[in-house]
């Protein structure tokens, strides 16, 4: 079987590991993946905006089944162009990726369905946000509407910086055309959670439960990121997992009730407060880092999944997952998540030996790896407990080496 997984980074790293561990699949092909892949799949240099060259590649091919990771590609519809042309593609069609696109129109239906989320308004201009703003309490959340790259969440401290950041959004136009609506909503405290679902036509498969840790600095300070750290499994109460259900069931229903099929992956990220699961927000591909922490755990043999997955016959009793704890901790580029560094040859890749290293912005020149992203590495480690899994994490983070490597100390502590 020849498997085509669309996108460059770290999650599309770990998903062609475990599909290579699938006895049915022969070729793997990454559009266009990166250093890391470059050594057990084949890179192809196609973008993965560029649905037309993807498509005639995957025709020629005869692929059997594509895997899609980013966002950009799905909210394209990437997924109804394959599907017209009779080809086999996990992920949400281009109506379902608008949970993703637009965080107005994931609200819009959260509160239709009354779906436990943070309270919002949207705006469209400055002048009314801005006078909004009295209506909230600090601190409070700024979200540019569209896709900004994981950067269209501020959380604004004082009065200052929230008139400062809609003139960012409004004026400036930081984000383009994908900031021209505004959400305001409130903050919410508690913990994390970023559950990702395999979705057959509306119905919601979890996967292990997985915390992210989204701000640059230790202590969860400074701006957000993709996402620099995670571990699985994030343990809750009993009284969480059972909100947690009712909020999957009241999805299903307000999927179904809206007429979608959805089909491929939906991230829920969560909110949890004294048992008390909001949604933060939908996002319909894998998520990056959780790829790299769940691939890692997971026993079944993905392939089978997904194709149980897009054949409606998926049961929650056929996701085995490992006991052990995955650990895994992002070495970023200096400057991440502003602009930041590239170019620079990384080494001792080959000297860490109890952790899986997938790259996330890598490539090849003249022999050497060199970081070409944000995110450069992640390391994952899998072991008995989180803080074994932790340490050995850390031991292999300082084996490798490039200029100014910078990473988070606290992953797993909190
Ligand atoms: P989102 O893209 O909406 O998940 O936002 C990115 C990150 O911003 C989340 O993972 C949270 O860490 C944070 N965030 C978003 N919305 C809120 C909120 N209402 N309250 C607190 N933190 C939030
Ligand atoms: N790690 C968060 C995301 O993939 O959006």
């Amino acid at each position: 079987m020849k498997v085509l997984i669309i996108g460059n980074g770290g999650r599309e790293h770990a998903l062609a590991w475990k599909v290579s561990k699938s006895k049915i699949v022969s070729d793997i092909y990454l559009a266009r993946g990166n250093a890391g892949t470059s050594s057990f799949c084949k890179n192809i240099d196609i973008d993965a905006t560029d649905i037309d060259s993807l498509l005639e590649f995957a025709i020629d091919k005869k692929i059997d089944l594509t895997i899609v990771g980013p966002e950009d590609s799905l909210c394209m519809g990437i997924v109804d162009k394959f599907k017209e042309n009779g080809l086999k593609i996990f992920g949400p069609d281009k109506s379902c990726a608008r949970f993703e696109k637009s965080k107005k129109f994931t609200k819009e239906f959260l509160e239709k369905y009354k779906i436990p989320t943070a309270k919002y308004k949207f705006f469209t201009c400055f002048d009314d946000a801005k006078e909004s703003l009295k209506e909230f309490s600090y601190p409070l959340v700024i979200k540019a509407d569209g896709l900004c790259l994981g950067k269209g969440v501020i959380i604004c401290q004082n009065e200052n910086e929230a008139i400062s950041t809609l003139e960012d959004i409004f004026i400036k136009k930081i984000f383009k055309e994908e900031g021209s609506t505004v959400i305001i909503e409130e903050f919410l405290k508690g913990i994390e959670e970023s559950l990702l679902c395999m979705v057959a036509d509306n119905k919601l498969f979890p996967l292990e439960t997985c915390k992210d840790h989204k701000q640059i600095y230790d202590g969860n300070k400074g701006p957000n990121t993709g996402g620099v750290g995670t571990y699985s499994p994030n343990n809750f109460s009993n009284k969480t997992k059972y909100n947690i259900e009712k909020i999957l069931g009241k999805i299903e229903y307000g999927l179904s009730d809206s007429g979608f099929h959805y089909y491929g992956i939906l991230f829920i990220g969560f909110m949890i407060d004294e048992d008390e699961p909001k949604v933060l927000e939908f996002n319909v591909r894998f998520g990056d880092p959780e790829t790299e922490t769940l691939m890692p755990r997971l026993k079944s043999d993905l392939i089978s999944l997904i194709d149980k997955c897009l054949n409606k016959t998926l049961t929650r009793e056929d996701i085995i997952w490992s006991d052990d704890y995955c650990l895994s901790l992002i070495l970023v580029s200096d400057g991440y998540p502003s602009k930041y560094e590239k170019n620079k040859v990384i080494s001792g890749i080959e000297r860490v030996n109890n952790s899986l290293v997938f790259h996330n912005g890598t490539k090849i020149k003249d022999g050497y790896i060199l970081s070409d992203g944000g995110r450069v590495l992640t390391i994952c480690s899998k072991a008995k407990s989180l803080q074994e899994a932790r340490k050995i994490a850390y031991d292999d983070c300082n084996r490798i080496y490039f200029e100014n490597k910078y990473y988070r100390t606290d992953i797993g502590l909190n």
